[in-house]
């Protein structure tokens, strides 16, 4: 037998143990070129393994609002640790399950009392549309059963939620898809498919979703699901009547509003969830990442006494025929009991707007670089994308992937982690971030972005 390994001799740069892993949407063969191993974490910062400090400028991924290192959170799971650590929940629930529904119910928009609790964001997308579909059938109108999505939205990965996702390189290893969901473009985006002037490109936008309605029938249709701020193209919002038109459509026609708030909820937006800023609720809601600030995997589905009544009945069958393991763990909920306790005690939403504001600010500073199309977003949540020509708006040809290469720049020579994508990078710190530290962030972004086009020129 071969003697136990002392993590003090582990190579965790050795190719050999890298290849056994695999990670989120990555391709090894260049995450191991450069790999990235966090060890440990505080504050705002993360250290890799080798002992390298990086500052977390997109909070793990849109997850760690109150930073690495929250001493209510920790001792609230110590604390619970000594207590409960799981509980059954097709048995039973707890008294930290309890709790944190009701804080959660509390802080939902407009009688959105009844929650679910989950793990993770995909399972609450996905759990949504399954409440959507069984509420239609529980009420008699078995055939409302079709969701619509739209294109450019992440919903997760499991594949419910994958169908439902707009993105086809996402999705095609996976087709075919589960049936029953459609598809209609979004709103907001910087080259609009539309030949209409800009400000009604929006008003359109909301409108392609009565339009699919009616050739669907309204019979036909459980749900629209969406993101309230597009966070898979960079952080896109939309037009200020976008949301309260859907709603207005939705209510037309007896179709749930479902808001996928899963990256936009508590707080990240400078408000409590993304939808008060357009003063609408949906009527079903999906939380997830900062819920817990990312202390343990945590999501949930809020939803009406309307949607709740209808299953519950004398009949088995009206039951919510759904679940997960994990959902409802009591150390989980401490952490998500405890987050929710000191965004309040803290008052840190209103930082939250405040610094994003401050951060908005300080970014049209790059603009002077000349390659800068469009900074947008709300609260600490702010996208940046690249074009070769900010007046014409022209693209950078396809191969560049400017924006990769920028993120790549500012994770492996700067120092600061950020979210990349072939067009933009995309930024959001913890709510705990100051004002020099948004300083040093731009700074660091800055710096990758002049560097990056140094090497275009060459
Ligand atoms: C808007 C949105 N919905 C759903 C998900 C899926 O969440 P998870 O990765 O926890 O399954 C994500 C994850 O990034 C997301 O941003």
């Amino acid at each position: 037998m071969s003697e136990p390994m002392h993590f003090s001799e582990f190579d965790y740069y050795s190719r050999d143990n890298l290849k056994h892993m695999v990670l989120d949407f990555v391709q090894m063969h260049d995450f191991m070129q450069q790999p990235l191993v966090y060890d440990r974490g505080e504050g705002i910062y993360v250290w890799d393994a080798k002992g390298d400090k990086y500052l977390d400028g997109i909070s793990g991924v849109w997850v760690m609002s109150l930073g690495h290192s929250n001493e209510r959170i920790k001792q609230a799971m110590r604390e619970q640790l000594d207590r409960l650590v799981f509980a059954s929940p097709i048995l039973s629930t707890n008294t930290r399950a309890m709790e944190l529904v009701e804080m959660i119910g509390k802080r939902m928009p407009q009688g959105l009392t009844t929650v679910k609790l989950l793990s993770g964001g995909s399972e609450a997308t996905e759990t949504a549309i399954k409440l959507a579909r069984q509420y239609y059938q529980n009420i008699g109108k078995p055939h409302k059963k079709k969701i619509i999505s739209r294109y450019n939205n992440f919903h997760g990965v499991t594949l419910g939620a994958l169908t439902a996702t707009g993105m086809a390189n996402r999705k095609a290893p996976f087709e075919p898809l589960t049936g029953g969901f459609l598809h209609i473009p979004p709103p907001g985006e910087l080259r609009s498919p539309y030949p209409v002037a800009p400000a009604d490109r929006d008003k359109l936008a909301a409108q392609m979703l009565e339009t699919v309605i009616q050739y669907e029938g309204a019979d036909n249709i459980a749900a629209f699901i969406a993101e309230p701020i597009q966070l898979s193209t960079g952080n896109v919002v939309p037009s200020d009547d976008y949301w309260p038109l859907i709603r207005q459509i939705c209510d037309r026609y007896d179709v749930m509003l479902i808001l996928d708030e899963i990256a936009t909820g508590v707080g990240r937006t400078g408000k409590m969830w993304a939808a008060d800023h357009w003063g609408i609720a949906p009527d079903i809601m999906c939380a997830g990442k900062g819920l817990s600030a990312g202390y343990s995997p945590l999501s949930a589905v809020g939803f009406s006494d309307k949607v709740a009544d209808a299953f519950i009945s004398q009949d088995r069958e009206k039951a919510f025929a759904d679940g997960h393991t994990y959902g409802g763990n009591p150390l989980t909920c401490a952490a998500g009991i405890a987050a929710l306790q000191e965004l309040d005690e803290r008052n840190l939403i209103p930082q939250v707007a405040e610094m994003g504001e401050y951060l908005m600010t300080k970014l049209q500073d790059l603009r002077e670089l000349g390659v800068i199309g469009d900074i947008r977003g709300k609260g600490l949540m702010i996208g940046v994308e690249f074009v070769k020509d900010p007046e014409t708006l022209e693209s950078f040809p396809k191969e560049t992937e400017f924006g990769l290469r920028v993120g790549r720049n500012t994770i492996h020579q700067k120092k600061m982690l950020i979210r990349s994508a072939p067009n933009w990078v995309a930024v959001a710190p913890p709510f705990i971030t100051t004002c020099a530290e948004i300083d040093d962030m731009v700074g660091r972004l800055g710096e990758a972005i002049f560097e990056e086009l140094g090497k275009l020129k060459q």
